[in-house]
């Protein structure tokens, strides 16, 4: 396992990063005021309400809430996993995640960087075999028969060149020709699966004579490629073979072109083959993605559940189809939390959503994807034909196949929809388990809604102040002032206190990252946003009167405590002094 990040080193990316920068190569920002502004890509806005500060290094839709530094930023607008994000992010600046494990020695330290930086060397030359492949589409002497086919499938240059789609001519070597330029190389490209190493015979292309379809991860590297011919030959499709950077049922092709094609993803289609994802995108269908084997993997799932919250499986109507189907909702279940929805299609025999959609056209597709069939029926229509619902034992079977399905399913209306739904199956009689159930659809608090800003109290207002300007700590002569004071939100504002004044030039987006990952950083970063309305000059004299007003509380605390205590035991000498110095305070 890949150690922990070093808190420094993402202390030290976030000082380098431009949030600006980063934001406006892929939202184009307008400058307005002292910050940057832009309709929020992560809703549907007509008027700009995403703000973007430079100062801050921060961002903040006043629409839909949406807020963060950097970091946050890749990991919301480009779907990252936290060590993606942080990966994507450095290597824009040139920089190599370090990481730290306490249990890893020297040797295992060193062993892990030459696997990273083995990495890194692998997507480029990865990335320059796929812009090989593309050149050869345009120069390589039979380029003729492969631009027929593509054409002859229906698809324009743009998608083919959206999709990074490349050509092979048949021969033993042409890419090897280019790129075996040494023996180290060599066993790279045999590494990454682009050749054969045969018994004697020097290795040799894997892929030839095929139209090539370049995989990439959801970061856009190119991590291996499938190949189809041009003729009936077979293998159809011939397809990297696991290799360090590929792990097939990680992947889903077609993902990351999804993601530029679209500004917002809402929902993603599965379908089975490469071409069918090339052809919705022809047609006007560009969020489908394949999943690159025959059965949908829970980590593929788990992708596309990260990325939307809506997804359609399409399959063949025939029996693999169906069971394909069912594989993919058994592992999606545990991920179907409410607000997310997985659905099914199964096309008509002997169609694919290429054919179906050169025939009949986007609309027509999209048609067949609304009306997908949603888990729950999916569920129903599958378990409950087998059983006799009209005998007892029918019905206990019922409840026994259902079972171990709900069982993965988190607790949610949904799952409380199905579960009566299944009593009702079951007639008249069941008014006691339907009672347990409506109450458990009472218990259910109400969602929050985001855009919703709390009270603006003196430890809020304080925080906010302090988190956009944290010079402000130098305005205080001692940071352990607060230290006894009993009110709720002290604590984190001394904390931040404390950073603040180890780290004389921190900025807002280090010191909420300190807390990211824990319940002090949802509050922070709500806190981030807060709109106080004090100007940035009068920031420290706001801030400093809020303290004073805290030590006002404070003596008022502690001057009551003590005349009661005087009251209740007496005091002694030096409380006596304490409280004589309080109330002359
Ligand atoms: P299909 O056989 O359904 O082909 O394979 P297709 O997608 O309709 O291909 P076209 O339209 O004839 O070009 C579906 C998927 O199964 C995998 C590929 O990922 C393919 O896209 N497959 C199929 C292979 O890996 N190898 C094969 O030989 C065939
Ligand atoms: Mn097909």
């Amino acid at each position: 396992m890949a150690g922990m990040i070093p808190r420094q080193f993402i202390d030290d990316l976030l000082a380098r990063a431009d949030i600006v920068e980063l934001i406006d190569s892929r939202v184009p920002l307008k400058k307005a005021g002292k910050n940057y502004q832009a309709c929020c890509p992560f809703h549907t806005e007509k008027s700009p309400s995403f703000s973007v500060s430079q100062d801050k290094q921060f961002y903040h839709c006043f629409g839909c809430g949406e807020h963060g530094n950097a970091i946050s930023f890749l990991m919301e607008f480009d779907r990252l996993e936290f060590p993606d994000a942080v990966d994507e992010l450095a290597s824009h600046y040139g920089m190599t995640v370090p990481r730290e494990d306490n249990n890893q020695t020297p040797a295992q330290q060193k062993q892990q960087q030459k696997a990273y930086a083995q990495k890194q060397d692998d997507y480029a030359l990865m990335e320059q075999i796929s812009r090989f492949y593309q050149q050869q589409l345009r120069n390589a002497p039979d380029k003729n028969v492969a631009i027929d086919y593509l054409k002859g499938r229906g698809l324009s240059g743009e998608i083919v060149k959206a999709f990074g789609i490349g050509y092979i001519s048949d021969s033993w070597d042409g890419m090897m020709n280019v790129f075996a330029k040494n023996s180290a190389t060599t066993k790279q490209l045999v590494d990454l699966g682009m050749a054969i190493q045969g018994d004697k015979n020097k290795p040799y292309d894997r892929f030839r004579g095929r139209i090539q379809f370049p995989i990439r991860d959801k970061r856009g590297r190119v991590i291996g490629f499938g190949g189809r011919v041009l003729s009936d030959g077979t293998p159809k499709y011939l397809n990297s073979p696991e290799t360090r950077i590929y792990h097939k049922g990680q992947e889903l092709y077609g993902l990351y072109e999804a993601k530029i094609a679209n500004k917002q993803l809402e929902r993603l289609v599965v379908v089975e083959g490469y071409m069918d994802v090339v052809a919705l995108a022809q047609h006007g269908v560009t969020y489908a993605v394949a999943s690159l084997g025959t059965a949908t993997t829970p980590e593929q799932l788990q992708t596309l559940f990260r990325t939307v919250k809506e997804v359609v499986c399409c399959y063949d109507g025939d029996r693999a189809g169906r069971d394909a189907a069912w594989r993919a909702m058994d592992n999606a279940l545990p991920l179907i939390q409410d607000g997310y929805s997985l659905k099914f299609v199964f096309l008509p025999d002997g169609e694919d959503p290429d054919s179906l959609i050169r025939v009949q056209g986007q609309q027509a597709f999209e048609d067949i994807i609304n009306k997908a069939t949603p888990l729950s029926d999916f569920l129903f229509e599958h378990l409950l034909v087998q059983h006799d619902m009209t005998t007892a034992e029918g019905k206990a079977a019922a409840i026994n196949a259902f079972k171990p399905h709900l069982a993965k399913l988190p607790e949610s209306h949904l799952k409380d929809a199905i579960v009566t739904k299944l009593a009702n199956h079951f007639g008249s009689g069941n008014e006691q388990q339907l009672a347990k159930l409506n109450k458990a659809f009472s218990d259910k608090k109400p969602e929050k809604t985001v855009t919703k800003q709390g009270k603006i109290t003196p430890v809020r207002l304080a925080i906010a102040l302090l988190l956009e300007h944290p010079h402000i700590v130098n305005a205080l002569p001692d940071i352990s002032i607060l230290q006894h004071l009993n009110i709720p939100g002290i604590p984190l504002l001394n904390q931040l206190l404390i950073l603040c004044k180890q780290n004389p030039n921190v900025n807002s987006a280090q010191l909420i990252e300190n807390f990211r990952g824990q319940e002090e950083g949802k509050q922070l970063t709500k806190l981030m946003c807060l709109q106080h309305h004090v100007e940035p000059e009068n920031a420290e004299s706001t801030f400093l009167d809020v303290i004073e007003r805290f030590l006002n509380v404070f003596i008022e605390q502690r001057t009551e405590e003590l005349l009661s205590k005087e009251q209740i035991t007496g005091l002694s000498k030096l409380e006596k002094q304490e409280l004589h110095s309080l109330l002359s305070a």
